[in-house]
């Protein structure tokens, strides 16, 4: 080990996702037995401007590993976007003896405890946690896997409902301006097609297929919608499709924030568990300005400004692979 840290800070930030309770465990537990002591920040950013701070001891982690949420709370700081209230957060930070911080959470997070660390020169070491899987140095991000999970159940569930009565559903699933979630809900779903931000789709597209579709006397099938594709909300196509295709009993279905909670997957549980550890080591190795990731099943260590500028690329041979197997 490189350093010695004797006191770090822990907090969730951002959107939750399952797994986040996992991991804070993980981050407690190999503190304490590095010795070194913790304080939990609640509610992000706002907790650590107005100093909304309690230590944490390895028994005040037990039987979260299952649960959805964070136990810590989070929030989307607007203050925390501002000079004065990092300077407020500094100092509580200060006052508290605080070494160290590790973040977990997504894009917006990473992006404040980037410029946090160049402000005040305290390493921060982040842990990607969000259902998006938009992180840039992971292959998976922390509740991504539960977040698809819960897709597909409720997919499956609209399938028998659609079956039942002939009818083509758009299902709108969350990811933001990422088709991960789409994607791979659509495949696991076996869904008809699927609408994401990285692939153009048009409304004739969509015409043509489907009325292929019905005259193959077909009249059940299943759109995925990414919230983030640029032709529009679930409702919005589906109006568009049903306008000029009325042979079809068009209904529509917005997922929405299901797809954040719930006990977290068997490999979320582990993916939080192995980046909560290995965001401890990265801090006592020295590192300053970092996210932990796993990169084909070997932690990964990403400096903050690649992970939140560059790009995750979708697998474009998976999206070939969902058209195929949806003939
Ligand atoms: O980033 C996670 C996410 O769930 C996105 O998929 C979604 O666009 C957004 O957060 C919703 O944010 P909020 O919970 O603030 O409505």
């Amino acid at each position: 080990m490189k350093t010695t840290i004797k006191k770090i800070g822990v907090f969730t930030s951002g959107g939750d996702a399952p797994g986040m309770n996992a991991s804070l465990r993980a981050v407690v537990r190999t503190a304490c037995f590095h010795n070194i002591e913790v304080v939990g920040i609640k509610c992000g950013y706002e907790g650590m401007i107005n100093g909304d701070f309690r230590p944490l001891e390895k028994r005040d982690v037990g039987n979260i590993i299952q649960r959805g949420g964070t136990f810590l709370k989070t929030a989307r700081s607007k203050e925390f976007m501002t000079e004065k209230g990092r300077a407020k957060a500094f100092k509580h930070l200060k006052k508290h003896k605080i070494e160290a911080l590790i973040a977990l959470g997504g894009n917006g997070t990473f992006t404040g405890a980037e410029i946090f660390h160049k402000e005040f020169d305290l390493p921060i070491v982040g842990v990607p946690c969000t259902i998006d899987n938009d992180l840039y140095g992971t292959d998976k991000t922390i509740g991504f896997d539960t977040a698809v999970n819960t897709a597909v159940e409720a997919v499956d569930k609209i399938r028998d409902t659609a079956e039942s009565h002939n009818r083509l559903f758009f299902v709108e699933v969350m990811g933001r301006h990422a088709g991960f979630i789409a994607l791979h809900t659509a495949i696991a779903s076996g869904a008809g097609s699927v609408i994401l931000p990285e692939k153009e789709t048009t409304i004739d597209e969509l015409v043509k297929h489907y009325a292929a579709v019905a005259k193959s006397k077909r009249m059940t099938s299943l759109v995925i919608v990414a919230e983030g594709n640029p032709l529009g909300s679930a409702d919005e196509i589906a109006k568009k499709v049903e306008k000029r295709l009325d042979v079809f009993d068009v209904r529509v279905t917005v997922i929405g924030h299901l797809q954040r909670g719930g006990s977290p997957s068997a490999y979320d549980r582990v993916l939080a568990s192995r980046l909560g550890f290995s965001a401890v080591n990265a801090l006592l190795e020295g590192h300053q300005d970092i996210m932990v990731g796993v990169d084909n099943d070997q932690i990964k260590y990403t400096p903050f400004k690649y992970a939140i500028n560059n790009q995750k690329d979708l697998n474009l041979r998976l999206i070939r692979l969902a058209e195929i197997l949806a003939i």
